[in-house]
């Protein structure tokens, strides 16, 4: 009888884990072309960029002999079909090169912002969050999807 009982239990939560699991995945995604940082932000981002980037990728982000460019399609290809939250990620834990993990959240979303406003991605109402988890959903797509 308990055996019967803990089975059902069992199911049950299954039952439920499973739909919180398929629930997540449904959660709407967007993509880079549908305005996921504020135009303020990369204005932010440019200055901090400037302090803690520029010397190594260079002032246009167009990369010098040191590091290669945070622009264009070498780059996009890079990035193409990651999300948002693994670029900031990437750039989080090891850059700059020279400090990496000395920029907060803050800083590396307007840092980001401010690399994808220089991709050509349209500025939006909704800031790019300042932290990785809070954008799993966000996806770089480096064509802009025909609709
Ligand atoms: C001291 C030099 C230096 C500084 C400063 C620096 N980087 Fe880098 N960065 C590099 C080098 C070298 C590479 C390539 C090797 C590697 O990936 O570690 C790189 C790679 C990258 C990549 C991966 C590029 C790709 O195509 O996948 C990103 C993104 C990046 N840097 C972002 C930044 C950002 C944002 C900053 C400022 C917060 C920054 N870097 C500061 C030297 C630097």
């Amino acid at each position: 009888m308990m055996k019967v009982k803990n089975g059902y239990w069992a199911a049950g939560a299954a039952l439920l884990l499973g739909g919180a699991v398929i629930a997540h995945a449904q959660a709407p995604e967007r993509n880079v072309w549908t305005g996921v940082y504020r135009a303020e932000q990369a204005e932010r981002g440019k200055i901090a960029y400037a302090e803690n980037c520029a010397a190594c990728h260079g002032d246009t982000l167009a990369g010098i002999d040191v590091a290669p460019a945070l622009v264009g399609p070498t780059f996009l290809n890079n990035w193409n079909n990651t999300s948002a939250g693994d670029l900031f990620s990437r750039i989080q834990s090891t850059m700059p090169l020279n400090a990496p993990g000395s920029l907060g959240g803050r800083k590396v979303a307007d840092i980001e912002a401010y690399m994808f406003e220089a991709n050509g991605f349209p500025a939006g109402n909704l800031a790019l969050p300042p932290n990785a988890a809070l954008m799993p959903n966000v996806r770089i797509v480096a064509q802009k999807p025909e609709k």
